[in-house]
Formats: C-alpha cells, sequence, structure tokens
C-alpha cells in the first residue's frame, strides 16, 4: 500500500466505523443485522490496515533521532484506535464487561467518536491529495481487495469459533445485546437514555390521545388494562437486550377509539418527562402500551403506569411513563433534541 493510500484508507475506515456505529442505534429487527455486519467488517478491515501502517511507522518511532513532537500524536492516535479496536472486540467476545461504572460497550462507542472526530478533523488540516497511483494502482487495488476479503473471513468465522470456545459473544443477539432476566417480570435493569427519572406518577394519572383525532380521549391508568398481549423484545443500546409477555392497550385500538382525522400520517408518544418519540401511522399500529410485563404491574423504573412496547426498535424508541398521544400530519422533527432535554427539565430530573 502506498503512505496516501493507507492513510486515506484508515480515514475512510474510521468514518464508516462511526457512521455504522451510529446507524446501529437504529437498527433493531433482523432486517437490520447487516449494519452490524458492515460496522465489523469496517473494524476489522481498520485492524488490518493498521498492520501496514505500523511497518512504515515503527522504526521512526524507534529511531531515537528521529522522534519530534507528531511522534507523540502519532503514539496517541494509535493508542486510542487501539483502545476502540480492543474495546469493541472485548464487548463482541467476553460479554457485559464493565469498567469504571460503564460498560465496555459505552467506552466503545465514546472512544470510537473522539477517535473518529480526531482523525476527520486531522485529515482536513494535514490531509494530501490522493494521487493516481493511491487510487488506481493494480497491486493496491489487489491489496485493498486482500484486506476487505480477509476482514469478510474474520467476520464469517467470528461466530462459529466463539461458539466452539464457548465465550459469551456466542450467546449475544445481532445486535451485540446480552440477556438480562428474559421473562422474569420487572426483574430486568431499568435504563434510562440520557438521564430521566421522574417522580411516580400520581394515582388516577390520565393518558390523553390528541391531535388530529375526531375524538379526543383521557383515559385513567387504572382503565388502559385492556388485555392487549405482546411478547417483544426490548433491546437497550446500553448492551443488554430482555424478552418479556407484555400486556395493556394497543394503540391501534386506541387510534380506532380516538378515530384518526384523513390524511394524518404520524403518531407521537410522549413521555410524562417530555421525552417523545415519533412512529408512522401504520407502525404505531402495531405498537403496545403495556401496563403490565409477565403478569405484574410495571414498576415506576419501567416507565409505570403505562410504557410503550415497540418491536424491532431499540429500547430509547419504548417512551416510559407515556402521558400523551399525539397525531399528526407530519413527522417530528424535534423527536431526537427532546430526548436530550428531558433529562434537563425539572420533571425529568424529578424535582417537580
Ligand atoms: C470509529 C470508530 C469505531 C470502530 C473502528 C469500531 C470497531 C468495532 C469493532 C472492531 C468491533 C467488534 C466487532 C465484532 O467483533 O463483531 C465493534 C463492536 C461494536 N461497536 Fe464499534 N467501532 C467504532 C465506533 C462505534 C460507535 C461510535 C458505536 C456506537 C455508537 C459502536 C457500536 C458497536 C457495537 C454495538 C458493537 C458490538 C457489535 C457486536 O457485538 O456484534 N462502535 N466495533
Amino acid at each position: 500500500m502506498t503512505p496516501r493510500g493507507t492513510d486515506w484508507g484508515l480515514a475512510l475506515l474510521v468514518a464508516l466505523g462511526l457512521a455504522s456505529g451510529l446507524a446501529t442505534w437504529f437498527a433493531g429487527s433482523p432486517g437490520g443485522a447487516w449494519v452490524f455486519g458492515a460496522h465489523a467488517l469496517a473494524g476489522t478491515a481498520l485492524a488490518l490496515l493498521l498492520v501496514f501502517k505500523l511497518r512504515r511507522v515503527l522504526p521512526r518511532i524507534g529511531a531515537r533521532a528521529r522522534r519530534d513532537r507528531r511522534t507523540l500524536r502519532g503514539l496517541l492516535a494509535l493508542g486510542l484506535v487501539l483502545a476502540v479496536l480492543v474495546s469493541g472486540t472485548v464487548w463482541s467476545t467476553a460479554g457485559r464487561v464493565g469498567v469504571a461504572g460503564f460498560t465496555v460497550l459505552f467506552w466503545h462507542a465514546a472512544l470510537g467518536a473522539l477517535l473518529a472526530v480526531g482523525v476527520l478533523a486531522h485529515a482536513r488540516v494535514r490531509g494530501k491529495r490522493p494521487r493516481g497511483p493511491d487510487l488506481a494502482d493494480r497491486r493496491q487495488f489487489l491489496t485493498a481487495a486482500a484486506l476487505g476479503v480477509g476482514a469478510f473471513a474474520a467476520w464469517q468465522l467470528q461466530r462459529p469459533l466463539q461458539r466452539t470456545l464457548g465465550v459469551p459473544g456466542a450467546q449475544r443477539r445481532f445486535t451485540g445485546s446480552y440477556d438480562a432476566g428474559s421473562f422474569t417480570g420487572n426483574a430486568f435493569p431499568t435504563t434510562s437514555w440520557v438521564a430521566d427519572r421522574p417522580r411516580p406518577l400520581v394515582r388516577g394519572h390520565r393518558l390523553t390521545v390528541a391531535g388530529s383525532v375526531q375524538r379526543p380521549l383521557a383515559i385513567v391508568a387504572s382503565e388502559l388494562d385492556r388485555g392487549d398481549t405482546l411478547t417483544a423484545t426490548l433491546d437497550c443500546t446500553g448492551g443488554f437486550f430482555s424478552t418479556q409477555h407484555w400486556r395493556g392497550v394497543s394503540l391501534g385500538r386506541l387510534l380506532d377509539e380516538a378515530g384518526v382525522e384523513p390524511g394524518a400520517r404520524h403518531v407521537r408518544v410522549i413521555s410524562r418527562t417530555g421525552y417523545r418519540w415519533s412512529f408512522g401511522l401504520d407502525d404505531a399500529r402495531a405498537l403496545l402500551l403495556a401496563t403490565h410485563v409477565g403478569g405484574e404491574p410495571l414498576s415506576h423504573g419501567h416507565g409505570a403506569p403505562c410504557r410503550l412496547v415497540a418491536p424491532g426498535r431499540r429500547g430509547f424508541q419504548w417512551v416510559k411513563w407515556v402521558e400523551r398521544v399525539e397525531v399528526h400530519d407530519d413527522p417530528d422533527p424535534g423527536a431526537v433534541a427532546s430526548t436530550v432535554w428531558s433529562s434537563f427539565t425539572a420533571v425529568g430530573r424529578g424535582a417537580s
């Protein structure tokens, strides 16, 4: 590989690692498994390409006379790349390991984002324009193809090898998540996307259904259990999954009772904290507002008196402490921001 080909290849793979890593947050159904495959391929190809880079720069690091300030920066960058690669591999091999109070997956994502920002800034400031041979040279092309094949082979062999060795990674879901308390009712982890922790909702809490509907509804929480059931897997981006029997009322049933206006296409599900997510009308009809899990009333930590159950979506879209369902003509561009700022409101912090 030419030096510039190697450096641009590394930058491209880091960018792919970040893009596919972020995309994993939105891939919760088996149809999205390719996102995790793409992520593993980008990461493995990066590890292989790093060998070319190290062959070039290690002699420079070894020779004291050739060391300068850039050597130190290079070593820091190398440490960061290795930390990202090792943390990703530890997670996908060794199970739900934690470091300093956070899961290895958390550290992996945070370090991966830091690496990507650093590498992309570096490429912008110091990157040298690739020349013809960096892109079109036959040997260059063959080496890149061999890297791709090597990464693909490693990815294909990973699961069978893990099963043979009996390591925890063999038990993880296609999302990289590990089982936590499936079919145990409320006894699975209570997590929050950022830090929502409202006070328990008062008895007599009402769920409203409003917006583009013919008959707005206000239903007392105790009347929300209509016996509709769903067995679904909550798969948290924090790295655990839990399959449970959920019971409550189907969102489709509530939308029919309220009578959706013609032309309305989107449904927002809004938490007491202001946290919200929006779904297309057809998708929303298949969701459940759960009041019970595994036959037990939902605990406060799991979103009592009712939370959304959204099969095939990552856990952060399973809105907890649901207060309001709104029907709209348009999607909700503010939903993503709401998932962050809700934790900084007085209600979200539990201060009022
Ligand atoms: C530039 C940055 C990144 C690189 C080079 C990278 C690389 C890797 C590697 C090598 C693995 C192990 C794959 C396997 O063994 O199957 C991995 C796993 C994983 N990474 Fe990243 N990653 C990066 C950033 C991110 C980010 C930003 C996120 C999330 C926002 C993320 C989410 C994940 C997840 C969920 C897994 C576990 C997948 C599984 O177990 O199959 N990564 N990553």
